[in-house]
């Protein structure tokens, strides 16, 4: 049996780093986890100019230890004001993607885009610039279950109308959407959590209400997190890590009117080689945490290594003042203490067995 795993430290390609002090709590578990991380941002107040894009970016770097070799990939909100002219500033300033949010689709998107065909020009030049357009795929109003399904036919016209735009569907949940995006061309991929790999609805309120679990999109039922398991585990480069991890403070969750996301970050790689192993696919780990993602956003395999071993060990109740994914679980894989190595230290670059 696989007691040790060694694979490229993972590029998260959609997560949620906070600001402030949460930011600071949260940072460091992605930064030993991941060489890269797609930086959403649906912060207060958002990220929508280049200015803005800078600033958050310098943030995030002023916290980074030089050990951490960590690159933040920076992306700014496609909003209803957003210019062709603004996108060009935001490749300038060294952007990656650009985060388009149906209007109050889910925490912080005020303002949201309420039309997505008015925005054709601002598509146009994502496009000429290279820039993803990363999408939260649901159609607000629509009941829960179908928002995301209810998006599909937008992201078909999208995919028809800018052919050589990249576009990512971001956190799929569906077993349509995961058929959608298998007949649409290359550059039309899609992200998954490690948590809806792991749940489905019956785990937010099947027995009693566990808000840590409360998402947007909603888990969704055993057929569509079957669907996601064997898209992320099949080896299609189409699909690719987005943890989505999205911390609120514990009081936030704990009430009425809780705040929609699941803060996996501590545990996202334990989690993933958990999942993918009890597929019986953990060779398939490494292309979906740490390569698709790069290949899809043209960018550099990272040439950093991670490694867990087989140890059981139990999840922190909450880090922070967050909760995490899967509290208390034990878990079979841990991460090995300064695991982080370059290539220049290491010859091998795959998931290897020592058993
Ligand atoms: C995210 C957040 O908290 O910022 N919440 C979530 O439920 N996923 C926003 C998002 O990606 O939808
Ligand atoms: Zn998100």
């Amino acid at each position: 049996m696989t007691s040790n795993l060694r694979i490229r430290k993972a590029d998260d390609m959609h997560i949620h780093l906070r600001q402030g002090e949460l930011l600071a709590k949260v940072l460091p578990h992605t930064a030993s986890q991941c060489a890269r991380a797609l930086v959403m941002p649906n912060t207060t107040p958002p990220i929508v100019t280049a200015d803005d894009l800078n600033n958050y970016r310098n943030s995030i770097q002023k916290l980074l230890k030089t050990e951490d070799a960590f690159v933040p990939l920076m992306t700014f909100r496609v909003m209803p004001t957003t210019t062709p002219a603004m996108v060009k500033d935001h490749k300038r300033a060294g952007a990656t993607a650009g985060k388009l949010y149906p209007e109050g689709v889910t925490t912080n998107s005020e303002g949201g885009v309420k039309d997505l065909q008015t925005l054709y020009p601002v598509y146009k030049a994502m496009e000429e610039e290279g820039l993803v357009l990363c999408l939260h795929g649901e159609v607000p109003g629509v009941f829960s279950l179908d928002r995301e399904t209810a998006f599909l036919e937008t992201l078909r016209t999208l995919a028809k109308d800018f052919p050589k735009l990249k576009i990512v569907l971001e956190h799929a949940t569906t077993a349509d959407a995961i058929d959608t995006v298998l007949k649409l061309s290359a550059n039309v991929a899609a992200t998954l959590t490690a948590h809806h790999l792991r749940i489905t609805l019956d785990d937010v309120i099947g027995d009693k209400l566990n808000p840590h679990v409360f998402c947007k999109p909603i888990a969704k039922r055993p057929a569509d997190r079957d669907a996601l398991l064997k898209a992320a585990t099949s080896g299609n480069p189409k699909f690719f890590l987005g943890s989505d991890s999205a911390p609120h403070p514990v009081e936030s969750k704990e009430c009425a009117c809780g705040a929609a996301g699941v803060y996996t970050a501590p545990v996202l790689l334990p989690v993933l080689a958990e999942t993918f192993e009890s597929a019986g696919h953990l060779d398939k780990l490494e292309s979906f945490t740490s390569r698709f993602g790069a290949e899809f956003y043209r960018l550099p395999l990272n040439e950093q290594y991670i490694e867990l071993h087989r140890e059981s060990w139990t999840v922190e109740n909450q880090y922070g003042g967050v909760v995490p994914f899967m509290a208390g679980h034990r878990f079979a894989w841990k991460l090995s203490s300064a695991s982080s190595s370059s290539k220049a230290n290491k010859t091998k670059q795959t998931a290897k067995s020592s058993a």
